[in-house]
């Protein structure tokens, strides 16, 4: 990884994106960094939420690092959310978001697990409307080609980590043309590859209650996209909250860091925002986009070791900046 497409977006993106900047800076000297805007504020300067030169700049680096934006919860005219366009756009079709255990700050120990969000479509394809003045309808899309390229993700992410399980959550007894062209498309690519005997299945339903009651019998968990959305924000507790959730959204030889958590309109300017989500996902560019493992960890074992020193303290207003020289002098 070479050069490095910046996008901070809104709110306390602009206070964890440095913060990863420097560190990413501190493991590749040689990196070159571009910045480009996109979110809510960009939306009402220039009336687009994502310009054509921020994926311009995307696609000329491939690699990207995304804060977090505001999102109006209203229908505003000629907006669409700044994150999903990328995804679109930039045919980053899988989001991956790993949930382990850390030291001190989790609730419980022996927690490794990664869910698997499909990242195009789903209910996100953005087709709302109102049938009538008391009936809104959204249609869902699932389509074997997504669902094909995203089982191929899959399969690299089962191999990289030697998976012994890999999980399909799906709600096809509900919904079984949507929910079974998903299952039947995973299975058969994971089935292609070898992988069929490490597959099961579980109703969305029953995995939310397994991910509480048992969370540690995860493995890779796979699913569609606003199951996704919402498993991955539900076991995210394990790692100690949004603060410490990352993700990836990754497409072919094109990859999107972003932390889980949004825009925190409530804490920003404080200090507060913790920027681990947002270095955990730069870890997560370098082993799945970058191909450089070593490095991944590297950032990984300096968190580890920060936690594991700093203990259960409370930063306060002071937490960014102390995470921040924390971390970063460990690497
Ligand atoms: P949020 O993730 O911004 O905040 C939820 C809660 O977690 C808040 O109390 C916040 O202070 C806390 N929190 C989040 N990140 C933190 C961090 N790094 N360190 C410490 N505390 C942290 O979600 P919320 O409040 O639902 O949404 C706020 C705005 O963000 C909305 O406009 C929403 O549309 C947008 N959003 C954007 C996302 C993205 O950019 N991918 C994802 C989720 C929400
Ligand atoms: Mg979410």
């Amino acid at each position: 990884m070479n050069r490095l497409c910046v996008i901070p977006g809104d709110g306390i993106g602009h206070e964890v994106i440095p913060v990863v900047v420097a560190a990413l800076q501190r493991l590749l000297p040689a990196l070159q960094v571009v910045t480009a805007e996109a979110g809510w504020e960009c939306f009402q300067r220039n009336g687009r939420s994502v310009p054509e030169q921020t994926l311009e700049r995307m696609r000329d680096c491939g690699a990207g690092l995304f804060g977090a934006v505001s999102s109006p919860a209203r229908k505003v005219e000629g907006y669409r959310s700044a994150i999903l366009t990328l995804r679109q756009a930039l045919g980053l079709n899988c989001n991956l978001r790993p949930v382990r255990s850390w030291p001190v700050i989790s609730p419980r120990s022996g927690i490794d697990m990664i869910i698997l969000r499909e990242n195009s479509e789903g209910l996100y394809v953005g087709r709302e409307h109102m049938q009538s003045e008391d009936i809104a309808i959204a249609e869902r899309q699932i389509s074997r080609p997504a669902c094909e390229q995203f089982a191929a993700r899959i399969v690299e992410v089962a191999e990289q980590r030697s998976a012994r399980r890999i999980t399909l959550a799906h709600k096809a007894n509900v919904l079984p043309l949507t929910c079974g062209l998903f299952r039947d498309s995973c299975r058969q690519v994971l089935a292609e590859c070898g992988w069929d005997a490490q597959v099961d299945e579980r109703l969305v339903d029953v995995a939310a209650l397994q991910l509480v009651e048992s969370p540690e019998s995860f493995d890779v968990l796979a699913t569609t996209n606003l199951f996704g959305d919402i498993l991955s924000d539900l076991a995210c507790y394990w790692s100690g909250g949004l603060g410490m959730a990352p993700s990836l959204n990754w497409g072919q030889g094109i990859a999107l860091a972003e932390p889980v958590h949004g825009s925190a309109p409530d804490i920003v300017g404080t200090g507060r925002a913790n920027p681990i989500a947002a270095l955990l996902s730069a870890a997560l560019l370098l082993r799945y986009h970058g191909q450089q493992p070593e490095l991944a960890e590297r950032l990984e074992a300096s968190v580890e070791a920060f936690l594991a020193e700093a203990g259960s303290v409370d930063f306060a207003d002071r937490t960014t900046e102390i995470i921040a020289d924390g971390v970063i002098s460990r690497l």
